[in-house]
This record gives C-alpha cells, sequence and structure tokens, in this order.
C-alpha cells in the first residue's frame, strides 16, 4: 500500500523548530511526507534539516523544478495539509486564496482535509483580523486547532502557543483516519469530563479509582479535530493536555460537579466519561491519621456524593442538549446499562466491560452504546478514538 501522503507547510513562527517533531512522527509512522516552509520558515529552521529529516526534496517559491508543476502537483496529489506553525500571515493569506509562495499554492490546489495549528503572540490571535479569517478557513470546511496556553517568545505568557506536537500529530491521525476534516461540531461547545475522582480521608491519603483518563482524553482530542470548542474537566490524569482543548483540572466529585455545570451552561453536549466516586468520607482529618498501639482503627465512615450525570440529564442547562454517560460494569453488562441509562436519564449510555487490559489505563476498548431511544451501537475492540468517534457520530445525529 503506498504510504499516506502528508504535506507539512512551515511557515515563519518561532515554534517552527518544534514542526521537526512533528515531521518526524510522521516519518516513523509511515507517512511520506513533503514538507512546504514559507522563506520566513527558512529564517528559523534551515532547507537541509527539512529535507534530511523528510527524506524529500524542500523548496519555497514556484520556481523550482518548474518542469514538475510542483505550485500544482503536490496539493494534488496530497492526502493531508497540515501547516504547523501558522502565522498570522499565512491564515490572512489563506484565508484570502492569496498564492505568492509554493504553499499558498498548495493551499489553493489541495482537495484533501487541511488543519492549521495557529501560533503567535496573544495580541495577534485575539486581533479580529485574525479571528475572522480562522472563521473563514473553518467555515471552508479546515481544521484550525486553537493555540495553547503558556509561555510565548521570550518572557510573555498567554495564548497563542503552538500545541504539543505529539497533539497535533494525533489531530492529524484521527483526520486522515476518518478520511475527510468534515467539521461535524464546528460551532459547538462540547464538555468532556475525564479521569477518576480522589476523596480525602485525609493530607496523604484519599479514596479513588483506577480511571486513567485516556478515554476522557480521546473524546477531547476527536471532538476539536471535528472542530468542536472542547472543555476537558480532567480529574487526577497525568496526560499531556490535547491540543486545542480548554483544559479544567478537578480533583474530588465535588468539585468535578462544579466545574461540569460552570461549563454546561452553554454547552450542546456533554459526555461524563470521569468515574466519579459514588461515595467520600464523611469526615476529613486535617492532620494524617496516626496507627494506635493496641487499637483498631475507626472505621471510614462514607456519604453520598452528588449524582452529576442525573442532575445534568435531569436539569439540562440548554434545550436540546445531549448527554451521554459511560458505565463500566463487570457482569450482566447490557442489562446494568439499560437500567443505569433510564435511571440516569441521559440520553446515551457507553457501556464497557471492566476486565484484564479492558477499560482501565489500556490504550483500545469495546463497548456496546445504548440509546434512550432503544438503540444499540456495539463498538469492536479498537483504540480509544474509534469510540470517540462512534460517540460523536451518535451526538451529532442527536444535535441534528
Ligand atoms: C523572531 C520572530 C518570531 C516570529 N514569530 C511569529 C509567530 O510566532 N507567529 C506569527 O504569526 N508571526 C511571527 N513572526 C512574524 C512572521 O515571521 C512574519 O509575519 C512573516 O512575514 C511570516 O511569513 P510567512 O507567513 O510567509 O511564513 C515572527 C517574526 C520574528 C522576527
Amino acid at each position: 500500500m503506498d504510504k499516506p501522503k502528508v504535506v507539512l507547510g512551515v511557515s515563519g513562527g518561532i515554534a517552527a523548530y518544534k514542526a521537526c517533531e512533528l515531521l518526524r512522527r510522521f516519518t516513523e509512522s509511515g507517512h511520506d511526507v513533503r514538507v512546504v516552509p514559507t522563506a520566513a520558515a527558512l529564517h528559523f529552521v534551515g532547507a537541509a534539516t527539512w529535507s534530511a529529516l523528510s527524506g524529500n526534496p524542500v523548496a519555497t517559491e514556484v520556481w523550482d523544478d518548474v518542469h514538475e508543476v510542483p505550485h500544482v502537483r503536490i496539493g494534488q496529489h496530497a492526502d493531508l495539509v497540515v501547516v504547523a506553525p501558522a502565522t498570522a500571515d499565512m491564515l490572512a493569506k489563506a484565508a484570502h486564496g492569496l498564492a505568492d509562495d509554493l504553499l499558498t499554492n498548495t493551499l489553493l490546489t489541495a482537495r484533501c482535509p487541511v488543519v492549521f495549528a495557529p501560533a503567535m503572540h496573544t495580541e495577534m490571535w485575539e486581533h479580529p483580523a485574525t479571528q475572522e479569517n480562522v472563521a473563514t478557513l473553518r467555515r471552508r470546511g479546515a481544521v484550525v486547532i486553537e493555540p495553547a496556553v503558556g509561555r510565548l517568545t521570550g518572557v510573555d505568557t498567554g495564548k497563542g502557543r503552538l500545541p504539543d506536537p505529539g497533539e497535533i500529530f494525533e489531530v492529524c491521525r484521527r483526520v486522515l483516519a476518518r478520511g475527510s476534516a468534515t467539521p461535524d461540531l464546528e460551532g459547538r461547545h462540547v464538555v468532556v469530563s475525564a479521569g477518576g475522582t480522589r476523596e480525602p480521608l485525609d493530607p496523604v491519603r484519599f479514596l479513588g479509582n483506577r480511571s486513567s483518563g485516556k478515554q476522557g482524553y480521546a473524546l477531547a482530542r476527536t471532538a476539536a479535530a471535528r472542530g468542536a470548542r472542547v472543555t476537558l474537566v480532567a480529574a487526577n490524569t497525568g496526560l499531556p493536555d490535547p491540543a486545542g482543548v480548554d483544559v479544567v483540572r478537578v480533583g474530588t466529585a465535588v468539585q468535578l460537579r462544579e466545574a461540569v455545570l460552570k461549563a454546561a451552561a452553554d454547552a450542546d453536549a456533554v459526555v461524563m466519561a470521569a468515574a466519579v466516586a459514588d461515595f467520600r468520607p464523611s469526615a476529613y482529618a486535617a492532620g494524617k491519621i496516626k496507627k494506635k498501639d493496641g487499637q483498631e482503627p475507626d472505621p471510614i465512615v462514607l456519604v453520598r456524593n452528588p449524582d452529576v450525570l442525573a442532575e445534568i440529564s435531569a436539569e439540562r442547562a440548554r434545550p436540546g442538549q445531549v448527554i451521554v454517560g459511560f458505565a463500566a460494569e463487570t457482569d450482566d453488562v447490557l442489562a446494568n446499562g439499560r437500567a443505569k441509562l433510564a435511571r440516569k436519564g441521559c440520553d446515551l449510555l457507553v457501556v464497557n466491560e471492566v476486565g484484564e487490559r479492558k477499560t482501565f489505563g489500556a490504550e483500545e476498548s469495546e463497548a456496546v452504546v445504548l440509546g434512550a431511544d432503544g438503540s444499540e451501537t456495539p463498538v469492536p475492540y479498537g483504540p480509544k478514538e474509534d469510540l470517540a468517534d462512534t460517540v460523536w457520530d451518535l451526538v451529532v445525529r442527536r444535535l441534528g
């Protein structure tokens, strides 16, 4: 089988060096990458680096190898074009259809999905001109990944940082796997909870669970790749922030409830993938609980935590808001799932069996998505992103 053909456009931002890592991820995973830097990008990283790392020739202008007509051919043959970093200037040129170098020509001739990963100072990103250009590109079907918040060039911090190359790669991989960049969640705000809550007993101990957060992160990543504005409420996860996603960190079930309710106020869909503790210790010891010689420990008395899934399902923050829950079951999986779906009042419930290799901490899973309308959608064993995409397919259908 031919290797998927990826065009990596690099424009002239300080984050151009991070595109070397993105390029490496593509080549190491069997993609044929043609790097098309702008002239400005070559001020940051030279053509020799791009050529050596990609194993392909590198040109910035339409005047090299004219007999091969590269200004049309490169775009026509690509399976994916990703521009990382995308400067404010490049977004403006792409939005307005300029074609004054090889990369802008390629963007006009490409019929494949196009992903932009902008990076610039916060002022440039927030400028109405840039925002309008981004809106134009998204309206036309491009995926524009929201920049991350963090350290920018020099000592400034703010929104505008290039997301982690590994996360940009994941977005591209999903877009390639789906064969289209159809941003069917464009203009939608979705909330995803991930991880597992921890209920403290004392300053060093807690009651927790085994949820790694990987399924929730896959949901957040795939929703962003499909154009959604994503708020990820992450409970005790150690995973890198997915590209273009707002991450809110929480610890306990009570904190998770607060963060989910706040984010859900204007959300089109809420997917509760986090494992939220049903109970918490009734008392919190301000100092570490000590062993007492010759005495049995005091029993731990538990009280119920709020049922966030039932609450947001009963009191939808917006009409038509779609609510999705998760159920990890050990036996009678489907019957227990159906009962939970009815009890919680959500629209969809993803039911998976807990067991070896399955669910907690694994990269892959299998599940059945139950619908309140009686539907059953089995998702075979595979990457958590596949399950995530199935969930979003079902959510999109319900959003209408
Ligand atoms: C040191 C330095 C860093 C820059 N970083 C960025 C950046 O991160 N994002 C951006 O949009 N422009 C940045 N610029 C400005 C662009 O290089 C400039 O707009 C250039 O014309 C972009 O050309 P291109 O879009 O064809 O690559 C930077 C310029 C300099 C000198």
